[in-house]
């Protein structure tokens, strides 16, 4: 143990950190620095959407007042550091002279002045952006209407028979109005690279609206916990061009594709005539349960589950049959599923596209 002798004294230079060596002072910084950014890099993983990143006037909005934000903190900082190493100087320099009134001009500027002149700019520019995301679209937008399930999303449009879930479409460059309800609980609407948050309140039909500048596909999140599974509601939002937009109206409004082949048609046998129908539907069918999402569509889905697992055969049968293991305290049971009669299923619900 390193010990460093002072007269008759023997002192423990480990024990008493004003005795700590100036390199091992510097690594303890250095660990202490690494420590503290560590929760600030986990922020940085790859492919989760960024509002950072927009992708529409709403969300352009309110990362350009993120910025703003972050610059004149950034600028804040440097202030208080300047005047922090100032006062650092005036203690260990006797020979610097503070005039008389200096002190009080200074706070007066920067304890008073520039605060005031920052928070009367942010002011103005957070009810400049609060009023733009405010405006409405035109009477003649498309107008989705969603509802938050625990844990899944209801989308229709307004106008058009059909429902889907967990995907809707918009057309690049228009504003659409989405109008948001929940079924149960407190769920919140957010796209963060389009639009921020909207909460869905019991009893309350509230609305937002979505912009797209480029096409693209747009993760969407609930953005209130609301359960177990509220990490898994998630949702995509689809932009593209005002035809393709038109032909997914289109395919919203028509019953859904007739079985193809033996199995497909086996499947869809076996869907109608068994337990699936007394909670889903599929359009065109005798199949129109109201209880789970509407699955006139699934087989062009992005996902199982509101963002759970892939959309592919193996998960798809995994979640057919006991869908508990996938997204533990979703209300879908589990299902007594023939083994020989899971394959067609499988290739029923993988032909609604
Ligand atoms: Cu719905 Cu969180």
């Amino acid at each position: 143990m390193p010990r460093k002798s002072l007269g008759s004294v023997s002192v423990d230079t480990t024990s008493d950190p004003t005795m700590r060596s100036r390199p091992e002072r510097r690594r303890r910084l250095l660990a202490a620095t690494v420590l503290c950014a560590a929760p600030a890099l986990t922020g940085c993983s790859s492919g989760a959407p960024s509002a950072l990143d927009p992708a529409g006037s709403g969300s352009g909005r309110v990362a350009n007042l993120w910025w703003l934000l972050f610059w004149l903190s950034m600028a804040v900082f440097a202030e208080v550091m300047v005047v922090l190493a100032w006062a650092l100087l005036v203690r260990r320099r006797p020979d610097v002279r503070v005039r008389h009134g200096q002190p009080l001009r200074f706070v007066t500027v920067a304890g008073a002045g520039i605060p005031l002149v920052i928070l009367v700019t942010v002011y103005a520019v957070g009810l400049r952006d609060l009023a733009a995301l405010g405006d409405e679209p035109g009477p003649r937008a498309p107008t989705i209407e969603v509802t938050g399930h625990k844990w899944w999303w209801e989308v229709r449009v307004q106008g058009v028979e059909g429902a889907t879930a967990n995907e809707l479409h918009v057309p690049v460059g228009e504003k659409v109005r989405v109008r948001l309800r929940t079924a149960d609980v407190l769920h919140s609407f957010w796209v963060p690279q389009l639009m921020p948050k909207t909460d869905l309140i019991a009893g309350e039909v509230r609305e937002t609206w979505l912009h797209a500048d480029r096409a693209g596909s747009y993760r969407g999140q609930c953005a209130e916990y609301c359960g177990t599974q509220h990490a898994h509601m998630a949702f995509l939002v689809v932009a593209e061009p005002r035809a393709q937009f038109d032909a997914w109206l289109a395919r919203l409004a028509a019953p859904a594709p007739v079985p193809r082949t033996d199995a497909q048609r086996r499947g869809q046998e076996a869907f109608v005539r068994g337990s699936c129908a007394g909670c889903h539907a599929v359009r065109g069918t005798d199949a129109n349960g109201g209880i789970g999402p509407d699955l006139s569509d699934v087989g062009s889905r992005w996902s199982i589950g509101a963002g759970a697992v892939p959309n592919d055969g193996g998960h798809l049968g995994g979640w057919i049959a006991n869908s508990q293991t996938v997204k533990p305290g979703n209300y879908m049971p589990p299902q007594s599923v023939d083994a020989g009669r899971l394959p067609d299923l499988i290739a029923y619900l993988q032909s609604l596209k």
